[in-house]
């Protein structure tokens, strides 16, 4: 069995309800503070530090355009090294790391990382793909901390509302908890690789169920106040290399967007529709107002017939939760009723959620791999059936479980968005118009750029 946490966590993004007013966002510029520790870093003397006491993780995945990217960030780094005439550190793909259940969740590794490097390194150093790494930059700002004390270095990111993604933390006041932004790294000292592996050792970890990994780790370091917060360290950054904000930059960042050749024609991409009779004059008309028309071939699927929409009735019945019935039923009528290469199925309150190759609903639906039950939670048992088939989920964080206001504006910012998830106390026309409608082509990006500063 591959991996099956990492699959199940992947698939559990979505299934989210709202219940909490939440207040309306404010505009928040001021800059992280920082903090004390940094500052004294700052005044004190540098410490010794060689380029191969760092210990470099990519946050790889096992599919062939992913497993290129992190090799060219791991020959990067290696160029770089040589360039400097500094030996070689070690570079880890956390992708080969599987034999440790859950490795992407980072703690899982903890007691590995201590064992192997927790004696001859002094920094294990997270990064992404898409993470620019300037190795003698990273070693200047490294250099100032002290090794032989614990650190949690990083970007911060804060909430500026409580948001379910983070169970409602800090709730009387959000932004004081900080999370590191992944994409621009992160380090841990040996010290503290050390002492939370053997924390982990005498409590081993209750939950494999990860929502979103940098606050989970952020919060798992934090140890309920016993531990450490995240130490801001500026160097560590997601601007653009070539940004002349970047100058002073030990990380930036690349874009998420996929160079992989020419996009798949709308043509050959199906589009299902999920939604129900309660929500026919509610949100379908959402729907057609805002991306619709950018699909070529589209079904509303429902467990009432109206042919104004039109929808098709699956003949599974509306259940609150779940939908695993229904899913699977959408999954064979693709194989009955299109030749397309592509399915895509959305919510009617998604504004894009799970994408299926042809051959992947073919493998699933060929196998003995079913719903429970009609109302099991459809993303988890997809989950677990791919993963006993050997399909892989390919994780993009440009999918997003929940609204534009439950993410960081810093978050969001080195992002194009793909998706966003419910229309709860928002406007879902304009989150639509703001974030994800298509522009002029060439401009889209400027476009993106510009709304964005203007919120
Ligand atoms: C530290 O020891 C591990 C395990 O023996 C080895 O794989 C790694 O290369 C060593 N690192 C350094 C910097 O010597
Ligand atoms: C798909 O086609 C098969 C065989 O014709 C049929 O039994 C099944 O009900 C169809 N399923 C859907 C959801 O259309």
């Amino acid at each position: 069995m591959v991996n099956k946490t990492h699959l199940v966590a992947a698939f559990c993004l979505s299934t989210y309800a709202f219940f909490f007013v939440i207040e309306a966002a404010e505009d928040i510029n001021e800059d992280i503070k920082l903090s004390e520790e940094y500052k004294k870093s700052r005044k004190s003397s540098q410490t010794n530090l060689e380029l191969k006491d760092i210990v470099f993780v990519i946050q790889s995945q096992s599919n062939s355009f992913h497993k290129k990217i992190a090799k060219e960030v791991e020959q990067n780094i290696l160029k770089q090294a040589s360039e400097l005439g500094k030996k070689h550190p070690t570079v880890l793909f956390i992708h080969e790391m599987d034999k440790h259940e859950g490795a992407w969740t980072i703690l899982p590794l903890m007691q590995h990382f201590s064992a192997t490097y927790g004696r001859n390194s002094s920094w294990i150093f997270f990064c992404e793909e898409e993470t620019n790494i300037r190795i003698l930059k990273l070693l200047e700002t490294l250099k100032r901390f002290d090794k032989s004390k614990e650190w949690f270095l990083g970007k911060a990111l804060y909430d500026e509302e409580s948001t379910i993604i983070h169970h409602y933390a800090f709730a009387e006041n959000p932004k004081i908890f900080k999370y590191p932004d992944l994409t621009a790294g992160w380090a841990l000292s040996i010290p503290l690789v050390n002492k939370l592996a053997s924390k982990l050792k005498n409590e081993p970890l209750k939950s494999d169920f990860t929502i979103d990994l940098k606050h989970e780790i952020a919060l798992h370091i934090w140890e309920k106040g016993n531990g450490h917060q995240l130490t801001a360290v500026p160097e560590f950054c997601t601007d653009d290399a070539t940004s002349v904000k970047a100058a002073h930059c030990a990380t930036t960042f690349n874009t998420f967007l996929p160079l992989c050749g020419s996009p798949v024609k709308k043509e050959n991409i199906f589009v299902a529709v999920k939604t129900c009779k309660r929500f026919h004059k509610e949100r379908v008309p959402i729907v057609k107002l805002t991306w619709e028309k950018q699909a070529a071939l589209l079904e509303y699927y429902s467990d009432y017939t109206d042919s104004t929409i039109p929808t098709v009735d699956l003949g599974i019945p509306n259940v609150k939760r779940g939908h695993c019935g229904k899913t699977f039923a959408i999954l064979e009528r693709f194989l009955n009723v299109s030749k397309t290469s592509w399915l895509v199925i959305v919510d009617d309150d998604t504004l894009i959620r799970m994408v299926f190759s042809r051959e992947a609903v073919q493998k699933l639906l060929h196998s003995k791999c079913r719903c429970y039950r009609n109302d099991a939670p459809d993303d988890m048992v997809l989950g677990m059936c791919f993963s006993g088939l050997g399909v892989s989920v390919t994780h993009s964080p440009l999918f997003h479980q929940a609204r534009p206001m439950d993410y960081p504006k810093d978050y969001l910012a080195h992002q194009v968005p793909i998706s966003f998830h419910k229309h709860w106390n928002l406007d879902p026309v304009k989150v639509y118009f703001t974030w994800l409608a298509p522009g002029e082509d060439s401009q889209k990006g400027e476009l993106h750029q510009h709304i964005k500063e203007d919120l």
